[in-house]
């Protein structure tokens, strides 16, 4: 058997055998790459502790399998094409011999740096073709990257380099991003105020902006890269050695860093790649997220190049210089598969069909969405429009602290069904359970999503925090892998994701924690206390709305929320800011001083006259005063 699912009937088998014998299966998958030294067992887990081993005892360098392995038979092929935010610049192509070269060179500048093995790197980028190679060359040398998305403050950044203690930081002078052009350099070196543990600074000439250069600490890229070998011996690495911490929101406190290991990762990444998305040699593939998230790790650069494919980097925003951007990049570099998020979808169709027409997508083969539940409306006209009725619908259900794709169409293999994921991937064995923890086996039902039993590319940990790994994803049911996700199972078995039931709002498919939102609000001078629900937003999926208490009303209500807007912006990036800030006297609280959030959630969503019982609250006044309030 090799990696690959060849037909419905292939993947029914695959998964019985998957389920019967989880350890045969993954063993003749394993069995398919690049060890230096083969594992002697496939598994060893428990879900108490947890503690999770796959492939134990194998030696194996990812990039080995992602670069070296391919460069006899495909050297020539195209791994990598990158289209600039900026129409008229040309895209770049580069081969695998090429990348392979790059990422050497750039390993041995690391090394020449003083980083090596186990070290933390934080990778602060663009997305330029650099930032895989920055991702790869500290894969190569052993050291663990720890991407963090080019839209977060200073603050955020100085959180994650404290708690990853990591030793270097690589950025850029700054990004494209449409019209604008974003400093990055200046954010770091704002971070770098509150960090002890950075050493060395690489920074990338992406815009020619001339930043501040710190000397000692901070070297130009392309200097560092002056006169390295274009080889580099990679790192033997143990299948359980860290091969990158990638942090994200959680329903309590800072986002936490959730590890993936160098074995079971690599083989679930092109395990998955391959079959979600039928890829054939010679396919371009595009998937529009940024590196900064984990789709951009499994399924820009990892997942693609250890399948030899050719993988496409974009650089700007779908809608820039119009609406018709994606699709005039389809046409250009006659993509094949195309993987975008549904809050994307939805912002191209509102912009009109116009976009869409004068663009030849018959080269797509394959359509895929991630990152969020898709509604109806938007699977349909990307189903039409987009795939012109012919394309499948991959709808990819799966997580940061997955690692990869769990439930999902493969191709054009699975049945479909709108707005619905579909049937887990062989190897993955989820199961919806009833409040109280008890197994929901029937069809057509609803509850919370569970997975029985672990996968090669599960989180292992959160970094420096074991028990809140234990707390956050294997304490609420025995046994059992929790994903904070609510899910209904149609009468074929299908799933179809509702959306969280945990406090995580998912904002055009970018997790935040309320009390992540809370605590930055809070952090403001006007404000006393703040609580935070997510509302159903039309383009985004989920907005965020923040119920604030201030010490006095401001009376320049407008003046107060700029001022919140500006700290949230400091406090976590852009990205965070809240849609509704509503100013309050008070908010609705048990006797015990619990905040009933149903309440908020009600009224955010528009349905006051649905809230129930309020006659437990402390003072049941203040829900008139919300009421009343609300946008
Ligand atoms: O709620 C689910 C939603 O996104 C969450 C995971 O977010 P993150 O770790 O940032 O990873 C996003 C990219 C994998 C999930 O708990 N989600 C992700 N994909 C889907 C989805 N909800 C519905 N349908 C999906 N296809």
């Amino acid at each position: 058997m090799d990696l690959r699912i060849r037909s419905f009937e292939d993947y029914q088998e695959k998964y019985k055998l998957s389920v019967t014998d989880p350890d045969q299966f993954w063993d003749e998958i394993g069995r398919s790459f690049q060890w230096n030294e083969p594992y002697d067992q496939v598994s060893k887990w428990e879900f108490e502790t947890p503690d999770v081993k796959w492939y134990l005892n194998g030696k194996l360098n990812i990039t080995e399998n992602c670069l070296d392995r391919h460069l006899e038979c495909k050297g020539d092929d195209c791994a990598l094409i990158w289209e600039a935010n900026n129409p008229t610049e040309s895209a770049v192509h580069w081969t695998y011999q090429e990348l392979y070269e790059k990422v050497c060179e750039f390993s041995n500048a690391l090394k020449a740096q003083g980083v090596g093995k186990g070290d933390r790197v934080i990778i602060y980028m663009p997305m330029v073709p650099e930032a895989s190679v920055a991702m790869l060359a500290c894969a190569r040398i052993g050291a663990v990257h720890s991407v963090v998305f080019a839209g977060f403050s200073a603050n955020a950044i100085s959180d994650r380099i404290n708690d990853a203690q990591a030793k270097m930081v690589i950025t850029a002078d700054g990004l494209n991003r449409g019209a604008k052009q974003v400093p990055l350099k200046e954010v770091v070196d704002d971070a770098l105020i509150h960090c002890y543990s950075i050493e060395k600074v690489i920074v990338f000439d992406c815009l020619g902006s001339n930043p501040n250069m710190e000397a000692g600490r901070d070297v130009w890229w392309h200097e560092a890269i002056d006169g390295m070998d274009k080889s580099c011996p990679a790192e033997p690495m143990d299948s359980e050695d860290v091969l990158f911490i990638l942090y994200t929101s959680g329903s309590t406190g800072k986002p936490k860093g959730v590890v993936h290991t160098c074995g079971g990762y690599m083989v679930f990444a092109a395990y998955s790649f391959q079959n979600v998305f039928q890829y054939q040699e010679k396919d371009i593939y595009w998937c529009t997220a940024d590196v900064g998230w984990i789709t951009g790790h499994t399924y820009i650069v990892y997942g693609p190049l250890l399948s030899g494919a050719t993988t496409m980097m974009f650089e700007g925003v779908p809608t820039y210089p119009d609406a018709s951007r994606f699709w005039q990049i389809c046409d250009k570099h006659q993509v094949n598969v195309f993987y975008t998020a549904p809050t994307a979808i939805r912002a191209l169709m509102a912009c009109g069909d116009e976009h869409v027409e004068n663009h030849d997508l018959s080269s797509l083969k394959v359509l895929g969405t991630v990152g969020e539940p898709i509604n109806e409306e938007a699977w349909r006209w990307y189903k039409e429009r987009i795939g012109k009725g012919r394309c499948p619908i991959v709808d990819t259900w799966w997580q940061t602290e997955t690692g990869g794709i769990m439930i999902s169409g493969l191709g054009d293999l699975s049945p479909q069904r709108a707005a619905h994921a579909g049937y887990p991937l062989p190897g993955i064995q989820p199961v919806l359970l009833d409040q109280e923890g008890k197994e929901i086996k029937e069809n057509g039902v609803e509850g919370y999503l569970c997975i029985k039993h672990p996968w090669p590319s599960i989180l292992r940990t959160t970094y420096g925090d074991h028990e809140r790994c234990k707390v956050t994803y294997f304490s609420h049911y025995k046994n059992h892998y929790f994903t904070g996700d609510g899910a209904k199972r149609d009468e074929n078995g299908m799933y179809r994701i509702i959306g969280r039931v945990d406090d995580v709002i998912n904002v055009s498919g970018h997790r935040f924690g309320t009390a992540e939102i809370e605590n930055a609000i809070n952090e403001n001078r006007l404000v006393v206390e703040s609580a935070v629900v997510g509302y159903p937003h039309h383009i985004k999926g989920q907005g965020i709305y923040a119920y604030v208490v201030c010490e006095t009303m401001p009376s320049d209500l407008e003046k107060a929320r700029a001022e919140i807007l500006e700290t949230v912006i400091e406090e976590i990036g852009k990205i965070a800011k809240p849609e509704k800030i509503q100013f309050v006297t008070g908010l609705p609280k048990t006797r015990s001083g619990k905040i009933m959030r149903r309440i908020l959630r009600k009224v955010a969503e528009g349905e006051a006259d649905k809230l129930g019982d309020v006659s437990t609250l402390l003072d049941p006044s203040v829900v008139d005063d919300i009421v009343a309030g609300a946008f």
